[in-house]
């Protein structure tokens, strides 16, 4: 067992940086204020080979390993959440669920243009879509329908919160086939924006990762031809529980980066502003603070790399992406909450970032399951 991280692993953590302060960090601010989608930046994350990264080279891949994911989505999002959370959902949601479980068809028609961010020069991305206005951690109860009418399965529902809802080309759409099989009824299929029928609704106002373009999408008896189904009939839900549990390392890896870009701030912070004759780094009471954060954040980074080696090597992943998920997000909220409060009234304003990250570290202990549910996940899994 080793702890360091190899040569190609730090060029990659390098590059991830560079391209945070030099591609994100100018103009977060305003992209934060004015929720503008950050279109420029994830066209240069695929230019870079980061919109698919751990997918085969052969389906336009970059064909990294998942600690190379952490590593870089923990950077991109000590500067920009709105960001990470795009190329978050693209690889371990999109990618990884098409790399895994869809077909050949399903992988050269949608996989090879997604893991490589565009088609025809335009940015090309995907979008999964499982929630819905009344099934959000309780994800079995879909009301979204897919009658199958033969050659194709005609979609009728709602979807929201929708990370890429306008931004992405393609949706993975988790519908009911039939309804009296319960979880067994439900299929997952690969759904075209631009289809008759799929209405994408106003952008969400949010609190944080205001960047990110958030919407409902409506489906009005859209055909979806029956070779978009992915997997075998009644395998949706399970193909949306696998691919949460990736997902969930890179929410997690999201939720260390905000964590340890509100720490990095409030260090450099505590070095500059003095109070009572001195820096504040040299009272105890901002020194405590400051060990606390590097010793949360260190744990949070360890649980992180832990579930994404197992996802490596191929072992069930399930357990330890949820613990690094509740952890590292509840480390994010309490650090960049902490953050704020080294920075005193400077924290409170949007100038500093810091207020910015403690925003954005809220969704973390929603999305891609609650803090709630990570623990019903966990609790599971230790009782069997
Ligand atoms: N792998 C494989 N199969 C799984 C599984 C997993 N990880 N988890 C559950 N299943 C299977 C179960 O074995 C069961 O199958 P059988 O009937 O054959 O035994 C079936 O799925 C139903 O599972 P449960 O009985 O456990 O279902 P439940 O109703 O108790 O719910 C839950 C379990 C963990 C709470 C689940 O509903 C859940 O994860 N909810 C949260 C949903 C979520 O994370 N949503 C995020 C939306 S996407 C998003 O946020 C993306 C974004 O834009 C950022």
């Amino acid at each position: 067992m080793h702890f360091s991280l190899s040569e190609e692993h730090l060029m990659i953590q390098k590059a991830a940086r560079d391209f945070a302060q030099n591609d994100c960090l100018p103009g977060v601010i305003e992209r934060d204020e004015k929720m503008i989608f950050p279109k420029e930046q994830v066209l240069k994350l695929a230019e870079l080979g980061f919109m698919g990264m751990m997918v085969d080279p052969k389906y336009g891949g970059s064909g990294m390993d998942t600690i190379s994911y952490v590593l870089a989505m923990e950077e991109i999002s000590k500067i920009d959440a709105s960001v990470s959370v795009c190329v978050s959902v693209n690889n371990s949601l999109v990618c990884w669920g098409l790399e895994t479980f869809g077909n050949e068809a399903q992988k050269e028609k949608y996989l090879v243009p997604i893991a490589q961010g565009r088609k025809d020069g335009e940015l090309y991305i995907g979008a999964f879509l499982l929630s819905e206005p009344e099934a959000g951690s309780d994800a079995t109860s879909q009301r979204t329908t897919a009658e199958d009418k033969g050659d194709y399965y005609l979609l009728n529902g709602t979807k929201n919160w929708i990370t890429n809802g306008s931004s992405a080309s393609v949706y993975l759409v988790m519908a009911q086939t039939d309804v009296a099989k319960g979880s067994h009824g439900i299929n997952a299929f690969i759904v075209e924006k631009n289809w008759p029928g799929v209405t994408v609704s106003a952008k969400e106002n949010k609190m944080g990762i205001r960047g990110s373009d958030t919407h409902t999408i409506l489906f009005n008896d859209v055909k979806v031809p029956k070779e978009n189904r992915i997997g075998e009939d009644g395998f949706g839900f399970k193909f949306a529980m696998k691919t949460l549990a990736g997902g969930r390392i890179g929410i997690a890896s999201q939720a260390l980066g905000i964590a340890s870009g509100s720490y990095e701030l409030a260090l450099k912070y505590a070095k500059e502003r003095k109070a009572f004759g001195k820096e504040i780094m040299k009272h105890q009471a901002i020194q405590f603070k400051l060990a606390d954060m590097a010793t949360r954040i260190e744990a949070a980074r360890m649980l992180c790399l832990k579930a994404a080696w197992e996802k490596d090597h191929h072992l069930d992943y399930t357990l330890s992406s949820s613990m690094a998920k509740v952890f590292a997000s509840e480390t994010a909220m309490w650090a960049s909450t902490e953050a704020v409060q080294i920075h005193g009234g400077y924290g409170y304003v949007k100038e500093y970032h810091v207020e910015r990250l403690m925003r954005d570290a809220k969704i973390t202990q929603i999305y891609e399951g609650t803090s709630e549910v990570q623990r019903i996940v966990i609790g599971r899994s230790i009782l069997k």
